[in-house]
């Protein structure tokens, strides 16, 4: 979507004018990267990972002898071509110009032989390869090659991994984080944020004591950005572009959505499209109906893929049951056996449908919750809105 005038952002990585609070995260992920401490960051989806990093990473920009790489593993599907990419990045955050690429390339690798490959377009697009055998043989002078650079030129390394769970879905995985995990803990003048989307697969990697990531650094907890610094930011967009909401409007935005960054983001878009001088209710009330029925092929394909009890699990969380396995609520709802309801849970957390908040469950998704409420219990949209 375009940005341009628009005042709200969703659906890409904000980082500057959309992007609101945070500065007490920001200023402990960059306290960390700059003392050296690998850092972790864990949050459902879409709560602002990505957006946090690269926040922090605008802000290190400009500090001398600290060299920022960052890799988005989303569209990497192999070890090797992490390992191929990782090497090319380093590289190019090491000098900026052509040559030195090269004298690098040439002085850091011993038993592997790189190969450039240019890009036309771009001077600074270039890629580099090796032979697969070489590296399928040993990867540790590719893990190591930002310490060795980092040591020889007297600078320091961050390099931050988005979508970092989806190195566990590549062949031979086990090994290769063995491997991963042994080398980048020798690092002295690297340091590593680690992030990704899939939260179950991310806790898997760091927060299982079997596990060779199990404590590599400090595991940072994204919370919900607060409803109080939700509304003026809501407020002020508005009237730095020339229209109005009122708080109380802004509030009911924010709580429409729980503070869910991107639908808080998505509402507000929406709302603000509809409305030519002040938002009222009426707006808001016409944007949620645009944000469910766009969102609804979602939702659909969402619940067709769940079983008769897992839908029913659904709705029993929705009902705000918290005992899922006690007689009675199996019943009322017909959720099966306590097997049934125990790996209902398990596979409803972990497509990132529900989540544990306290000491029960809640959908995670507040639009999804509202559709959902609107096609299994019949309530209105309008029932949010006393107009
Ligand atoms: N600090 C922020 N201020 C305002 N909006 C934000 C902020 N952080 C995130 N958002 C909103 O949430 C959306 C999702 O953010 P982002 O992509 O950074 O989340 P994520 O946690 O990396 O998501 P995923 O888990 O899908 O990778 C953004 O497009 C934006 O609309
Ligand atoms: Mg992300």
């Amino acid at each position: 979507m375009k940005t341009g005038k628009l005042p709200f952002t969703y659906g890409k990585i904000v980082s500057t004018k959309a992007f609101t609070n945070r500065e007490e995260e920001i200023e402990k992920l960059i306290k960390n990267l700059k003392s050296g401490i690998n850092t972790i960051i864990v949050s459902p989806r879409r709560r602002g990972k990505s957006s946090l990093v690269k926040k922090a990473f605008i802000e290190l920009e400009n500090e001398k002898k600290l060299k920022l790489i960052s890799l988005d593993l989303f569209s990497i599907s192999s070890k090797e071509e992490f390992l191929h990419k990782f090497a090319s990045e380093v590289i190019k955050a090491s000098a900026s110009k052509l040559d030195d690429w090269i004298k690098i390339s040439k002085e850091f690798f011993k038993t592997l032989i790189p190969k450039f490959q240019f890009s036309a377009e771009a001077d600074s697009e270039f890629s580099i390869s090796f032979d697969y055998a070489g590296i399928k043989k040993d990867p540790s002078e590719i893990l190591n090659l930002p310490e060795r650079i980092a040591q020889k030129k007297k600078i320091k390394f961050i390099i931050a991994i988005d979508e970092f769970q989806n190195l566990s879905e590549y062949t031979g995985f086990k090994t290769f984080e063995k491997k991963l995990r042994a080398e980048w803990q020798k690092h002295k003048h690297v340091t590593y944020c680690l992030f990704g989307s899939k939260n179950h697969m991310m806790a898997d990697i760091f927060n299982n004591p079997s596990k060779p990531f199990y404590r590599f650094g400090d595991i940072m907890m994204l919370s919900k950005i607060k409803r109080e610094k939700w509304i003026p930011f809501i407020t002020n967009a508005f009237k730095e572009t020339g229209k109005n909401i009122s708080k109380q409007n802004a509030g009911l935005i924010t709580d429409l959505m729980k503070c869910h960054s991107w639908y808080v983001q998505q509402l507000s878009h929406y709302t603000w499209t509809r409305t030519n001088k002040r938002a009222s209710k009426r707006e808001i009330q016409d944007a949620l109906t645009e944000l469910i029925n766009g969102n609804s092929p979602l939702y659909e394909r969402e619940v067709e893929i769940c079983s008769r009890t897992q839908v029913n699990l659904i709705k029993a969380i929705i009902k705000g049951k918290e005992q899922l396995s006690s007689t009675a609520v199996m019943q009322e709802f017909q959720l099966g056996t306590p097997n049934n309801v125990s790996k209902n849970v398990k596979r409803l957390s972990e497509s990132g449908i529900i989540e544990k908040a306290g000491k029960k469950y809640e959908m995670l998704d507040p639009a999804f919750e509202i559709w959902f409420k609107q096609i299994f219990f019949n309530v209105k949209l309008k029932t949010y809105f006393k107009l």
